[in-house]
């Protein structure tokens, strides 16, 4: 696997927001060393729900899913570091909380897969696709760390 920096789209999904549990989430994220490169707290219209979700239209979960995913507030960000993408993933845990592991985010707070409090994009391809769904290239603020700060 490539050591080379990565972006990777992670949302904290409305049930995080209304659990107040994202600060919490982005500590974790900000311990491992993932860097922020972009954060917005937003509501999805059904649209952008569309889109985030397009691979999963007429799955039996996917009505389910839309109206959870635009039932609130979310907060998006854009997290940047080697390997990011499967390191959020793995961070996440398994996406039915029943399987994710106690230390994951879904394994420490959700026990339901409909209430899974995270999304992170599944591989580099989905992370540019869904980044562009929620910032600009304005928006994304690629930066080095300070030497102090490294
Ligand atoms: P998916 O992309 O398979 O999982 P992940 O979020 O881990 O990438 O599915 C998207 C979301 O759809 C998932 O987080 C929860 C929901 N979902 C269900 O409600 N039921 C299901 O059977 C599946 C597969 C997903
Ligand atoms: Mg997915």
């Amino acid at each position: 696997m490539s050591d080379i920096s990565q972006n990777t789209l992670v949302l904290l999904k409305p049930d995080a927001v209304q659990r107040k549990l994202c600060g919490d989430i982005i500590q974790r994220f900000e311990r491992k060393g993932l860097l922020l490169s972009a954060l917005k707290l937003l509501q999805l219209t059904p649209e952008m729900a569309a889109g985030h979700y397009a691979e999963h239209k007429g799955k039996p979960f996917y009505p389910a899913l839309i109206e959870y995913i635009t039932s609130g507030p979310v907060v998006a960000m854009v997290l940047t570091g080697s390997n990011a993408v499967k390191i959020v993933r793995t961070m996440m845990g398994a996406t039915n909380p029943v399987d994710a592991l106690p230390g994951t985010i879904r394994g420490d707070y959700a026990t339901v897969m409909s209430c899974n409090i995270i999304h992170g994009s599944d591989s580099a391809d989905s992370a540019a696709r869904e980044i562009a769904i929620y910032f600009t290239e304005q928006e994304i603020v690629q930066y080095h760390l300070e030497d102090c700060y490294e």
